[in-house]
């Protein structure tokens, strides 16, 4: 049966190990100019509703690495719902290329890509996840700290698609997930209650020094996602003390990452000085976005 990445709680901790093995080792063949052509070939589609730099270049990028082609479908291309329906554009898609890849607004709309289509399909973001994201994430902690078990990771803002993601993954790992959010901005309740129920230890506050005491990773993300530009003047208000700057890093452990998914707006989420400072692995997250899509694509098209 075909599988698709919709969530990583679709997963088993057993499979995402895998997936993070296989991109470790296609990140090494990378660094040592090692070609590996596994998907030599194979062609992704590539749906965007939303704008991109990293999901973008990284999964073209990725299949052309790996010998195959990609097809950038931009917004209005193909007018996903309206010009066409989803279940017809999958079932389309299906007979011309081999994987699809879709960043969407409602996240039903790359769960019926994903039901209708015949070729796995892949969640490049939507309203509710952003599962490659983390993963990627996952990957560059393992990399600088050598596990997840064990960590805690703090997260300061909004309890959006990346946290939802988060949630997913603290119910696989043993780490500890602690959110520090202003009320109202909670993450998506049915995921959080999912999560706590096969064992994630999350801890949700409205202070900032409860969440990043002792953390080994502080994370932020951006105010305003897309898709909600016009509430981002209350949200600033909203989030103006949950902003990761100098004063906030000295709460966590001398050592702790500073991550980000990007795009980050300065000045607000977090501060430029932490942004670009020492302990910042925004752009090893950024570049395993790179390593661990490969190691996806080849996963669910072994
Ligand atoms: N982090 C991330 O998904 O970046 P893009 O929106 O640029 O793809
Ligand atoms: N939460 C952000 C993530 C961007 C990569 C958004 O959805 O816009």
């Amino acid at each position: 049966m075909k599988r698709d990445l919709i969530s990583i709680a679709d997963f088993t901790r057993g499979e995402l190990e895998e997936i993070f093995s296989c991109a470790q080792r296609l990140k090494a063949d990378r660094k040592a100019s090692w070609p590996h052509p596994i998907l030599a070939g194979k062609t992704l589609a590539m749906i965007f509703e939303k704008p991109s730099l990293r999901t973008r270049v990284t999964f073209e990028v990725g299949m052309v690495q790996l010998g195959g082609a990609a097809v950038y479908l931009a917004p209005p291309d193909i007018g996903l719902g309206t010009r066409e329906t989803v279940p017809d554009v999958a079932q389309n898609l299906s007979r011309w290329v081999d994987i699809i890849m879709a960043r969407t607004f409602a996240h039903q709309t790359v769960v019926d890509l994903a039901r209708h289509a015949t070729i796995p399909v892949i969640n490049g973001l939507s309203d509710l996840l952003h599962p490659c994201q983390i993963l990627a994430d996952c990957l560059t902690v393992i990399e600088h700290r050598g596990r997840l078990d064990g960590l805690k990771v703090a997260f300061v803002g909004d309890g959006n698609n990346v946290v939802n993601s988060w949630l997913n993954a603290a119910s696989k790992f043993p780490f500890t997930f602690a959110l520090a959010c202003p009320a109202g901005y909670e993450p998506n309740a049915e995921v959080l209650t999912r999560a706590r129920q096969q064992g994630a230890q999350v801890t949700i506050t409205q202070s900032v020094a409860e969440a990043v005491r002792d953390a080994d990773a502080v994370y932020t993300d951006v105010w305003t996602s897309m898709g909600q530009e016009r509430e981002s003047a209350m949200r600033r208000e909203a989030f103006k003390a949950y902003q990761v700057n100098a004063t906030v890093m000295a709460q966590a452990k001398q050592d702790a990452l500073v991550m980000h998914c990007l795009p980050a707006h300065r000045g607000e989420e977090i501060t430029a000085d932490v942004l670009e400072g020492p302990r910042s692995v925004v752009l090893d997250q950024s570049e395993n976005r790179l390593h661990i899509q490969k190691a996806i694509m080849v996963w669910l098209l072994r």
